[in-house]
């Protein structure tokens, strides 16, 4: 969407009034300019206003409820013309926000790979003084990080392949990242028998990715790790997916898509704090070399484990990442996964699960996630699952109980830490088969806004 912000007053053409209460309502309706018929009452909060053969459109936001104010902006914006003009009559600057925010994360299409894309982007030219160029700017590369996270895990495999993510992760280079990349005899050279162990069925070879932002002014002396999934397609492995149930696991890298839109937002935004992103990279396939049922691997924290469902291989690659976050002497470490089909089922596409050892910071994450509407259930994590990752054979198995999948995934990578740590089990909501609202069919996003609000609350004033 290009949004411009200009400071004069309303023009002919498309126009969206927004107001933040009926009476201003109606003193705008009082207004010579304004002197409007009232056509119909849509919603509590939209009302439809027709003039001669002009379009006008009154928004009133709602004060308390910000999503109600991103749900409005994404529901006006299939009625926009491809040039509209917003005149922002409110006294309600995040409420304004919030309206801006549904419109922008609404106006997204992934359609590169169509021949005929049908897709036009708005033209919206705000007349408001609730904001500041500083939140035009702010918003616009928050909603481009989403957009980034979209478009990877939208990407199929045989598009995004590993050196074709390695490559785009790179790009983050020109915000000021460091990016270093860890390729398969580095790997060796590190026994990270978790990653190697899955890349054996894949047809690239792996990489674990560390991307770092790490500002002058940081105001955390340690840094706070990030650790996404990146399995770039989940075939299950030989515990092959039936039915429908590989459809989208070129979505099985939204944890790392996540944590890298995020970084990407920080380092545009240049926020004061020092992040350090970790994502391991591989598919999960099987070409005659893949591990079967019962092999044992040894990880790069020098713990065995037998591999009694390659389709639990998330927590394989995310092992070795994690006990590799260690040699940074961590504030706190948050991993992001598209893990268990367990968690998808509890939150459905409405939200994430979290559990970890850092109670503080949990609170913080659900009380960001509330925020910004990407909201976090946690999960208990009681000792009894642990259990049920016994193994007779090596020190853990990667499977655990059929019921509690979600925790007993948790508790596996309990295993590979020993700072506070926080698990984002995204399965559900990274991906969408319908679309709703401003969140769209396939990639949406999730997970971007949280942690940079999270980051917000906690480093910025
Ligand atoms: N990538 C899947 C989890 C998943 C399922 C993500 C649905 C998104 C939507 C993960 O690797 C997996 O297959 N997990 C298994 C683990 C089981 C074999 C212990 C699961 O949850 O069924
Ligand atoms: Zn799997
Ligand atoms: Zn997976």
């Amino acid at each position: 969407m290009e949004l411009v912000l200009e400071k004069e007053g309303i023009k002919k053409g498309n126009k969206i009034i927004i107001v933040d209460s009926k009476k201003v309502l109606k003193s705008k309706l009082n207004d010579k300019e304004y002197k409007v018929a009232i056509a119909k009452l849509k919603t509590d909060y939209l009302v439809d206003i027709s003039v001669l053969d002009e379009q006008k459109y009154v928004a009133l936001l709602n004060v308390k409820h910000q999503e109600k104010n991103r749900k409005l902006g994404a529901e006006l914006v299939d009625k926009f013309s491809e040039r509209t003009f917003l005149y922002d009559c409110s006294n309600n600057s995040k409420g304004i926000s919030s309206f801006l925010e549904g419109m922008m994360l609404k106006d997204y299409a992934f359609n590169k790979y169509k021949t005929k894309a049908d897709f036009k982007h708005k033209k919206v030219i705000l007349i408001s003084s609730n904001v500041s160029l500083g939140n035009i700017q702010e918003l616009k590369s928050l909603v481009s990080s989403v957009f980034q996270t979209r478009d990877w895990v939208n990407e199929p495999v045989n598009k995004l392949t590993t050196n074709q993510y390695i490559k785009e992760i790179k790009s983050l280079k020109s915000l000021g990242v460091s990016v270093e990349v860890f390729r398969k005899s580095k790997l060796e050279a590190l026994n990270m028998g978790g990653i190697l162990g899955v890349n054996q069925g894949s047809h690239d070879e792996a990489a674990l990715v560390k991307s770092e932002w790490k500002p002058k002014k940081s105001k955390n002396q340690k840094p706070i790790v990030l650790v996404g999934k990146g399995v770039l397609f989940d075939t299950g492995g030989i515990n092959i997916k039936t039915g429908n149930f590989m459809n989208d696991m070129k979505a099985d890298m939204g944890g790392a898509s996540t944590v890298l839109g995020v970084l990407k937002l920080i380092a545009t935004q240049e926020l004061p704090v020092h992040v350090i992103v970790l994502t391991p990279i591989t598919e999960n396939r099987i070409n005659g070399k893949e591990l079967v049922p019962g092999d044992v691997i040894k990880m790069h924290s020098g713990k065995t484990v037998e591999v009694l469902n390659t389709d639990a291989e998330g927590r394989l690659i995310l092992a070795d990442a994690l006990t590799f976050a260690q040699k940074f002497n961590p504030l706190l470490v948050i991993d992001a996964a598209t893990l268990t089909g367990s968690a998808y089922r509890i939150t459905a596409n409405h939200g994430a699960v979290i559990m970890g050892t850092d109670e503080k910071n949990i609170k913080a994450l659900k009380k960001a996630g509330e925020d910004v509407y990407e909201r976090l259930i946690e999960l208990p994590m009681w000792e009894e699952f642990e259990e049920a990752l016994k193994s007779s054979i090596a020190d853990i198995t990667n499977l655990g109980s059929s019921e509690g999948q979600a925790v007993c995934a948790g508790f596996f990578l309990k295993n590979f830490i020993d700072y506070p740590w926080i698990h984002l089990d995204i399965a559900g909501p990274a991906f969408r088969n319908t679309e709703s609202c401003y969140l769209p069919k396939g990639g949406t996003g999730f997970g971007v806004r949280l942690l940079y609000q999270f980051f917000k609350n906690k480093f910025v004033v």
